[in-house]
């Protein structure tokens, strides 16, 4: 028998669907309830609310549980490549090894970025942010692609799927090289997807690159972690931007802005900066742990805490595993990196830590193995949106494949009744 919620409000009752997910997941389907009511939920956060029914991500904060279309993220970052776990997001299985071959090479048709981008960049300062950057760029992306996909067509939507993962991870990598002021890299479509993007990234014209494959592996799992995480800020901001029927890339653009953000995918950025702080102020990371307690103080521990995640983040435990790793096998010793074990040592055996369900999240350890592996520190934001994208991809497709309605939410106005106007002379 399907369940029911019943709301009272001044003696009157109403009945509301309950809707059960496939993991359980209670929600209360209130969609009718201003047309029943003429009330509406207040929810500052969307602590409480669901935007969306979706079959892409399953996420247990309580648990600890990630997985992509079923399948657990322990598995998926051990077994699965960048690329293979983009495509199950996105189309919900796993590929044979044709289909993902297939993939790669359709994603190479558009590995070449228009010429005239480059006009765009050079419009920009050096010292701008590249996540500011990136999401001009991707925005710009709509002026050379004015067509809007049309999700019927899966054809349609598949080629603009292969489209957005080429052309996004080289215009990324355009933001650093514009701000280094090194000339503009191209693809090399005989490698692979992460491989260039060091090579995008680093390789000089003056001398061959060698790549490391630890550097490859590390932050092919790192892209895997990042791939999707059902509706977080940036996402819902695809999907809300996306649900106006504005086209894909204007959609990632808005994410880019969204994940921008220190609270949100900024922290890993945050982290360092906050990490290089306290090596500067003497080292001592107990002082800055009373400082994140200090209710009087706004500073934060960046990196530490999460919206949904009350347990320990399961991609921040496979982070910590693979930072130990790559830091063992390229010999890194880095005083910042000794801050940063003890920072999370004390803050895992703090009072208020420990009773706030406070632990490290992801981006306290992907912070620290960009460092390790030579990212400059204000384009850690920028790989996390390129993990990120095929979870936009995904979500943006569902939105509309599920023809969702433009996303408008109400408010409750506390602001001043009806007044007279008054004219100037009288103010
Ligand atoms: N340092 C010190 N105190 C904290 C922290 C922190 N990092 N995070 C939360 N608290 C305290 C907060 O002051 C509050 O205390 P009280 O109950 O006494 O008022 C309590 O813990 C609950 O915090 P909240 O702000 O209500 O929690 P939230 O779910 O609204 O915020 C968060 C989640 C991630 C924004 C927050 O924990 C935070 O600002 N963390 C630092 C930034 C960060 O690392 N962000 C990355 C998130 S993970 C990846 C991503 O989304 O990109």
């Amino acid at each position: 028998m399907s369940k029911t919620a019943i709301l009272e409000i001044d003696g009157n009752k109403y009945e509301f669907p309950v809707i059960v997910g496939s993991e359980n997941e209670v929600a209360i389907d209130i969609e009718k309830l201003r047309a029943a009511t003429g009330a509406i939920t207040l929810d500052p956060g969307y602590k409480n609310s669901g935007s969306c029914q979706s079959e892409i991500t399953f996420l247990d904060g309580e648990e600890g549980i990630l997985r992509y279309r079923g399948y657990a993220i322990e598995d998926l970052a051990e077994k699965a490549n960048f690329l293979e776990v983009s495509y199950l997001v996105i189309f919900g299985e796993l590929p044979t090894a044709a289909q993902l071959a297939q993939f790669e090479k359709d994603i190479h048709k558009y590995t070449l970025v228009n010429e005239e981008m480059k006009n765009i960049i050079d419009g920009f300062p050096k010292t701008a942010h590249p996540m500011g950057v990136l999401s001009s760029l991707t925005s710009a992306l709509t002026a050379f692609n004015p067509k809007v996909v049309n999700v019927e067509n899966e054809k349609e939507m598949y080629e603009a799927v292969c489209k957005t993962m080429g052309k996004f991870l080289v215009l990324a990598t355009w933001t650093y090289r514009k701000s280094s002021g090194f000339p503009l890299n191209y693809y090399d479509n005989t490698k692979g997807y992460v491989e260039n993007f060091m090579r995008l990234m680093f390789e000089l014209p003056t001398g061959p690159y060698k790549i490391n494959p630890v550097v490859v592996n590390a932050l092919d799992k790192l892209f895997i972690l990042h791939a999707d995480h059902e509706q977080n800020c940036s996402t819902s901001t695809v999907r809300m931007v996306g649900s106006s029927h504005a086209g894909l890339f204007a959609s990632i653009s808005a994410g880019v802005s969204a994940l921008w953000g220190p609270l949100h995918g900024g922290a890993n950025q945050a982290v360092l900066e906050m990490l290089e702080e306290i090596q500067k102020d003497g080292g001592d990371a107990d002082k800055f742990l009373a400082k994140a307690k200090d209710k009087n103080d706004p500073f934060r521990l960046m990196g530490f805490g999460h919206r949904v995640y009350k347990n320990f983040d399961p991609r921040a435990k496979i982070i910590k595993k693979a930072a130990d790793e790559v830091l063992a096998e390229l010999g890194v010793n880095d005083p910042i990196l000794n801050i940063a074990k003890k920072l999370e040592e004390s803050a895992l055996q703090d009072e208020y830590f420990k009773s706030r369900n406070l632990y490290p999240n992801v981006d306290f350890y992907s912070g620290i193995i960009y460092r390790a592996l030579g990212i400059p520190t204000d384009m850690f934001t920028v790989l996390f949106a390129i993990g990120r994208l095929p979870g936009w991809i995904a979500q943006w497709k569902e939105m509309r494949v599920n023809k969702e309605p433009i996303g408008r939410p109400r408010q409750v106005y506390v602001g001043a009744p009806l007044r007279p106007f008054k004219p100037m002379n009288e103010r």
